[in-house]
């Protein structure tokens, strides 16, 4: 069991070292929210003050419709990072979660690299995390309740990542039960659920299968920003079969604002990540029909430069940029641009926004 735990948190500083690099963020070549335009309003009758970001989420009423994605925990060094993102989320008002907590299952030593993001941001909703693979089998439901208590959360978010998985050396990649687990899952635990992918996207055929079974959040993590599949690439030898097929899988998925449409019209609760940089992107998703936008690296990468104030200075930029964009096409709120559809597409997204026959 320790060994395993150990080899878990190997894994991770593995990746969260991978990730700090460069060459492996997919939106700094090409942003598919580049290919969204928000239509302009000049004639306006109040001031941007008057926009009210207020999201109610999990019982919180926070300050604006922004989720810190979740990132880490599970090795000592993790602690800092957790502790500043929590920090800043607590301070600025929005909802944060942790990285999978399969270490801390395992390894009661590390619990404290998780349970410090409930202990810095009481006020606000902290999001567990664990993979699919971990809630399959008999021990899933009690894996779920474990990561819960953990950390007190007011939800989990169960990761869906099987190209991750297929390109890991060392992944697990029998996802036999999925469905059934989740619903299983749903059945029994007290604080709500919420999928989410890593960086490829759900489709509106598996969401509706998800909200089938009782999943009403999901937070899509589309293609387009963090790539999972080059991040592994990286932990495999040079010219090994795995690495070559992670560069041709790199942009393997759903671009975040096709998945945001993809899934519009489900009456789900949603969150558009995957790529987010702005708040221009923030609000790019919300006006698609996202009800929050979440990101993760720009996060990860503040956090480990600046600490708490650096993830508080790139929410207040975030939020200001997201204000002024929502104030710039006549609305008021975020629902009210999500409702009004003040948007133009141009290709090669309007194409695959046709292609899938999503009716605006
Ligand atoms: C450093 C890092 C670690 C991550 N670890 C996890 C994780 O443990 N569990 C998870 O569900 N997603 C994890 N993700 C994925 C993010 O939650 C998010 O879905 C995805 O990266 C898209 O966001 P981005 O493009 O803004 O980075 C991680 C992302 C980053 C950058």
């Amino acid at each position: 069991m320790i060994k395993n735990s150990k080899r878990t948190s190997q894994r991770k500083m593995e990746h969260l070292m991978i990730a700090k690099g460069e060459g492996i963020d997919l939106s700094a070549n090409e942003s598919w929210f580049s290919y969204v335009r928000l239509l302009h309003n000049p004639l306006l009758d109040t001031s941007p003050d008057n926009v009210d970001l207020t999201w109610n989420f999990l019982g919180y009423e926070l300050n604006a419709p922004l989720v810190i994605e979740g990132m880490t925990g599970g090795h000592k060094v993790t602690m800092r990072i957790n502790e500043s993102l929590a920090e800043a989320a607590q301070s600025v008002g929005v909802a944060i979660g942790v990285g999978s907590q399969r270490a801390g299952l395992s390894d009661g030593s590390v619990i404290d690299t998780y349970s410090i993001v409930r202990k810095k941001a009481t006020e606000v909703p902290v999001i567990a995390n664990l993979g699919i693979s971990h809630i399959l089998g008999r021990n899933g439901l009690d894996n779920a309740k474990k990561a819960v208590e953990m950390i007190d959360a007011d939800a989990l978010a169960i990761h869906l990542n099987p190209l991750q998985e297929i390109l890991q050396p060392e992944g697990s990649t029998d996802f036999t039960n999925s469905l059934i687990s989740i619903r299983d899952v749903i059945r029994e635990l007290d604080v709500p659920i919420i999928v989410k992918e890593v960086g490829s996207g759900i489709s509106h055929d598996v969401a509706d299968l998800l909200k089938e079974v009782g999943v009403n959040i999901i937070d899509v993590a589309g293609s387009g920003g963090t790539s999972w599949s080059l991040i592994e690439g990286r932990r495999s030898p040079e010219g090994s079969i795995k690495r070559k097929a992670s560069e041709r899988f790199a942009d393997w998925g759903i671009p975040t604002p096709l998945a945001i449409m993809e899934i519009s019209d489900l009456n789900l609760t949603i969150i558009g990540s995957g790529g987010v940089r702005s708040g221009l992107d923030a609000a790019k998703c919300i006006a698609l029909g996202a009800n929050a936008a979440g990101a993760a690296r720009p996060f990860f990468i503040r956090a480990i430069e600046k600490g708490p104030a650096g993830v508080e200075n790139e929410l207040r930029s975030l939020i200001f940029e997201m204000r002024t964009a929502i104030f710039l096409t006549g609305s008021l709120t975020p629902d009210q641009l999500r409702l009004t559809h003040k948007y133009l597409l141009t290709d090669p997204l309007k194409s695959l926004i046709d292609e899938r026959h999503i009716f605006i």
